[in-house]
């Protein structure tokens, strides 16, 4: 039995705009890179877009309905910068900025604290056409959209998140080309990184100087590195990789520099820094979103396969792998100076089956309750953990799997768009009940 976490520990559910939203052409939205990338033949596993989603536009009544039943404390949203910006740098849409009032105060309405994401991937398309993230132009771009959003909604939401996963739209994003804008240059995806992180820095300061008042951080994707054989090799390239995934953007953050180990192995491919720039990312944040899936295994030889190697996975072949919670956590805690990290996203996707109207995933909701126990031991040795956000409210459009991966705790019939609690979310909400009657 999981002990009862801190009073003031914060509980919640996460969602982002594009895919759940849908609207994709509604109240004056523009498209945005994620519009063009699903609707580019072979992008997309199943030949599905964003346009309609969990159609969360017209939903969200419903939707907040449901988030309130959970009894979490927290809804972690993101706003879509082409809805209310269209062309990312012209005029503001203000029927897409009333859309994100009437979420924000429905939220705090039923009792929900809102925490907002101002960059969850879909950047408008406009700005691609200039360069998009490889053009130092969009990082001012990213600061008046930050002003802007802050301006409107900043009293009423508790956290201002910058980027999600500065990582993977880097990374994914233009040297792999998984992701939107789909491009393949790895000089370029560093270039994004540092732009990326720029603007999160730039942006904290031009908000800060507004006088925000909600917190303001940043959310990476992390995990912890195992070589997969105690072999030099092994090793060396997992230190490598680490460097890559999680130095690479808090060393910046917290130190304001870049790891030489990774610089060096980016030999012409570092990005282009201007003098100034670091300071300017170094900025001190309120919290660090992490956002944990599974660890990462690391083999010179050939990648290495959780399946292959026997482990339990998720149906996104990803290895089920608590602990490594709780190491990350825990080292986050050790290595960097940081005030408040907040499990921002964690979570698994299952092949779930709806049987007389039921969802029995037993699966999704062990893996919960694992992963929460992982996030209660953080805490007993030490780590600064203030919240755990499950990923995802609804199933939804998951990036370039389309709709057949499936993450929700509710489901959601895509034909029908009707909602129904899984066992996992009957599971948290009872979970959350427990923990409130076990509190002094
Ligand atoms: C994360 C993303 C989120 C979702 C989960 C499964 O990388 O932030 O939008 O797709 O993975």
């Amino acid at each position: 039995m999981t002990p009862p976490f801190p009073p003031g520990f914060v509980w919640g559910v996460a969602t982002s705009a594009y895919q759940i939203e849908g609207a994709a052409g509604v109240d004056g939205r523009a498209p945005s890179i994620w519009d063009t990338f699903s609707h580019t033949p072979g992008a997309i596993a199943d030949g599905c877009h964003g346009d309609i989603a969990c159609d969360h536009y017209h939903r969200w009544p419903q939707d907040l309905d449901i988030v309130a039943s959970l009894g979490v404390q927290a809804y972690r949203f993101s706003v879509s910068w082409p809805r209310v910006r269209p062309d990312g740098a012209g005029a503001w849409n203000a029927a897409g900025m009333d859309f994100y009032e009437r979420l924000v105060d429905g939220a705090l309405h039923r009792g929900v604290t809102p925490y907002l994401t101002l960059n969850h991937w879909d950047l408008p398309q406009a700005l691609q056409d200039e360069g998009g993230w490889g053009a130092r132009d969009t990082v001012h771009r990213f600061v008046e959209y930050a002003q802007h959003v802050n301006r409107r909604l900043g009293d009423r939401v508790r956290s201002i998140t910058t980027h999600n996963e500065p990582w993977v739209m880097a990374v994914l994003g233009h040297q792999t080309g998984v992701f939107a804008p789909g491009l393949k240059n790895r000089a370029l995806a560093m270039q994004v990184s540092h732009h990326l992180l720029l603007s999160h820095g730039l942006a904290l300061q031009a908000l800060r100087a507004d006088g925000a008042q909600a917190e303001l951080g940043i959310v990476l994707n992390l995990s912890p590195f195992h070589p997969a054989t105690d072999s030099q090799a092994d090793r060396d390239k997992a230190r490598l990789e680490d460097g890559q995934l999680r130095r690479w953007y808090l060393d910046p953050i917290y130190h304001g520099k870049y790891p030489d180990d990774v610089l060096q192995a980016l030999g012409p491919d570092a990005p282009l820094v201007q003098r100034g720039d670091m300071a300017d990312i170094a900025q001190p944040i309120d919290f660090l979103g992490v956002n944990y899936y599974t660890r990462s295994v690391v083999s010179a030889a050939e990648p290495w396969d959780a399946k292959d190697a026997g482990h339990e996975t998720t149906d996104m072949g990803w290895e089920i792998y608590p602990r490594g919670l709780t190491e990350l956590l825990v080292n986050l805690g050790r290595d960097y100076p940081v005030k408040s990290l907040i499990v921002t996203e964690n979570g698994g996707a299952f092949a779930d089956q709806v049987v007389h109207g039921r969802v029995h995933d037993e699966d999704r909701a062990r893996y919960l309750a694992q992963h929460v126990a992982a996030v209660s031991d953080a805490i007993a040795q030490g780590a600064p953990v203030t919240g755990y956000m499950v990923w995802s409210l609804l199933d939804n459009f998951e990036w370039a799997f389309g709709y057949g991966k499936r993450f929700g705790i509710v489901h959601v019939d895509y034909a029908t768009q009707r909602r129904t609690l899984k066992d996992s979310a009957l599971w948290f909400r009872d979970f959350l009940a427990r923990q409130k009657a076990a509190r002094p």
